[in-house]
């Protein structure tokens, strides 16, 4: 059985959501996606989540979020965090206590798949524990587990930590997916030992912007160095970025791994 999953990466504030509903039922039907993960860190203008804007996204077609450096912006977000339900995910790599979890088993019909969420640690904001360690206590976790997929999302900066997880991980689990960057990359591939990987999937957001934030706002920061306000680009032409992964769940490793890229002005 062959199953279809598509990752969808950081959606970047209202034009973010707008653009998954504009475009998701729609891909959903006409790829018969069994499930749908994407980055939810930006939701919520730019930073962080509330049960709105996860309500919004979910309502569109989202099973499953997960998240980065950004998920504790809004309280609310690290409330949803904690529900034993959640359909959030904060990486795994926080310290331990940290609320939240960093990884889900979801059900696709009589299928499970473990979706996991990592960070780097390269160039990023907050420290957290080492990915590597991480990824290995949760692969031991679920060892017995009968698993048709586990997909991975390591967010990140550096496009050399994310290979290097990525091939760390390659024929243990099906897909790397890599996050946080908001420009998508074109190496999209399946590694020899059957994982699927892309360094980073791109945003959902506004495209003639610094990744999201609007020229005018953010250029200060690269002129002055002074920390400065940055204001989310909430309309105009916005692109969709998300990557289609066809998983054998026999196998568990990827047989096919595509680009789904779109415009819309919103
Ligand atoms: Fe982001
Ligand atoms: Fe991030």
């Amino acid at each position: 059985m062959t199953l279809k999953i598509l990752f969808i990466g950081d959606i970047m504030g209202r034009a973010g959501r707008k653009a998954v509903s504009a475009f998701l039922p729609s891909l959903r039907e006409e790829h018969s996606i069994d499930l749908v993960i994407a980055n939810a860190e930006n939701l919520a203008h730019g930073k962080g989540i509330t049960r709105a804007t996860l309500s919004e996204i979910c309502n569109a077609g989202v099973d499953l979020c997960t998240s980065g450096n950004h998920v504790w912006a809004k309280p609310e977000g690290v409330e949803i965090l904690q529900q034993p339900d959640t359909l959030l995910l904060r990486p795994a790599n926080y310290p331990p206590k940290t609320p939240g979890v960093g990884e889900k088993v979801v059900a696709i019909a009589t299928k499970s798949i473990l979706v996991i969420n990592l960070m780097g640690r390269d160039f990023m904001p907050t420290t957290v524990d080492c990915p590597f360690r991480a990824l290995d206590a949760i692969l031991e976790k679920y060892r017995t587990t009968p698993l048709a997929g586990i997909i991975v999302d390591i967010h990140a900066e550096t496009t050399s930590e994310k290979h290097a997880v990525a091939l760390y991980s390659d024929g243990r689990v099906s897909a790397v997916v890599g996050t946080h960057t908001h420009v998508p990359t074109a190496d999209e591939r399946i590694l020899p030992g059957g994982t699927g990987f892309q360094s980073d999937t791109g945003m959902i957001g506004v495209r003639d912007t610094l990744i999201g934030v609007t020229y005018e706002s953010g250029i200060k920061r690269f002129l002055t160095r002074m920390p400065s306000h940055f204001e989310i680009a909430e309309s105009g032409l916005t692109v969709f970025n998300s990557i289609l992964l066809a998983i054998d769940s026999e196998t568990r490793k990827t047989v096919s791994i595509t680009r789904i890229q779109k415009e819309i002005i919103i």
